[in-house]
């Protein structure tokens, strides 16, 4: 069974090959380095025993995408990974991240509509949730106008999604990932962000490690229990878990409709100073921050309701916050150890 990973060298597509090639999976990374590098198709090599198969090419190039789906017309399915994920720079730089996210799923979906390939799961975001009216918040809640031109590029291609799949004989999952974080029990893969992070965990390590003076804390004046923001933070192996549980029901033709949408959290809402204190606990580290005023454009609180995808999906979170900043941590150590 070979399936396309596209983004394969990335953070959760990394994690998500390994997991595939350990249920015996042939797997085929297309990837363009924009945002990871060459070095981690020997790391997943490493682990799971076997070498994926690597093409090195941007999905947004038409023609280099037509010509791979027509040497590969036997996939069984496509993971959709590959795109910019910065919420920041998309405000900066909107016509990039339109231009990369959608063209590259266009360019992906022609691909397999000519090949006659159907199952794809893509890479969405419960950032499409803005702040919920209710929570926890599950697949039913309204999608609230975006944030980002990043997030919007979520919302659009989850419409592209649902057009497609009336016009071509292509099946389609979005899994809607809640705040991935952690790294492999081996810490031979994780998250590489280039340059400063910005995002939580990252910094955080970071920041003990000593790359960073201080982690800003942003905002105490939220209305949570401890006055900072709440996140569903949820273990990247849990959701490269996921991913395997979402194309084999494709495969095997479980699905109940030609477009199906998932969360993927795990109903745990933890707040910043939790996340902070869990580091501290797993590492044993005291950690250098402080609070400063709120980022802008971040949500107060949101998490799963992971129901829907425990029933239908079949598939449940398993690993807990300390595990998650256990594997960061070692992570952090094990790659500035290698440099
Ligand atoms: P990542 O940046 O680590 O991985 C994405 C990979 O795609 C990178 O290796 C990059 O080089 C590659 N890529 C980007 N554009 C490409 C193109 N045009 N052609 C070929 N390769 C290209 O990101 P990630 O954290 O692994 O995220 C994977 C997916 O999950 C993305 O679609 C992201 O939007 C989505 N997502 C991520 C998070 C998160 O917090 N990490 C949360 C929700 C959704
Ligand atoms: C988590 C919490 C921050 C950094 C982002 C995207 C979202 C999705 C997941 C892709 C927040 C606080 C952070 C720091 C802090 N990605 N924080 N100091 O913003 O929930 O979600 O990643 O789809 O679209 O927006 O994640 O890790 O940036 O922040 O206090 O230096 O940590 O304010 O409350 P976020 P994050």
């Amino acid at each position: 069974m070979k399936i396309l990973v596209t983004g394969g060298t990335g953070y959760i597509g990394s994690h998500t090959v390994v997991e595939l090639q350990n249920q015996g999976f042939e797997v085929i990374i297309v990837d363009n380095l924009s945002n990871s590098q060459a070095w981690i198709v020997d790391a997943i090599t490493d682990i799971s025993g076997k070498k994926p198969v690597f093409e090195q090419f941007d999905l947004a190039d038409q023609k280099l995408t037509s010509d791979f789906f027509k040497r590969h017309n036997d996939l069984q399915g496509v993971i959709h990974f590959a795109a910019y994920k910065a919420v920041g720079e998309s405000v900066e730089k909107p016509l990039m991240y339109y231009r990369n996210n959608l063209v590259s799923l266009m360019n992906i979906l022609e691909g397999m509509a000519e090949n006659q390939i159907e199952n794809l799961v893509f890479s969405s975001s419960c950032t499409v949730y803005g702040q919920p009216d209710e929570l926890p918040v599950s697949e039913k809640a309204p999608i609230k106008l975006a944030e980002s031109p990043y997030g919007n590029t979520k919302q659009i291609s989850e419409e592209i999604l649902k057009d497609t799949i009336k016009s071509a004989k292509i099946k389609a999952i979005a899994l809607r990932y809640f705040n991935p974080i952690g790294a492999h029990q081996t810490a031979k893969i994780g998250e590489l962000p280039l340059g400063v992070p910005n995002n939580l965990v990252p910094f955080i390590t970071q920041t003990a490690i000593g790359l960073r003076k201080q982690l800003s804390v942003f905002g105490e004046d939220y209305n949570t229990p401890d006055g900072t923001a709440i996140r569903d933070y949820i273990h990247v192996v849990d959701l490269a878990e996921a991913h395997v549980v979402a194309v084999k029901r494709m495969i095997e033709k479980q699905m109940k409709n030609a477009f199906e949408v998932f969360n993927l959290g795990t109903g745990n809402g933890y707040s910043v100073l939790d996340v902070i204190k869990s580091f501290e606990k797993v590492s044993g580290e005291k950690l250098n921050y402080k609070i400063v005023d709120r980022r802008a454009g971040d949500v107060e609180q949101v998490w799963a309701n992971p129901e829907w995808s425990h029933k239908e999906l079949g598939w449940k979170a398993k690993r807990n916050l300390d595990e998650m900043t256990a594997s960061a941590w070692k992570w952090e150590q094990y790659y500035r150890n290698k440099k």
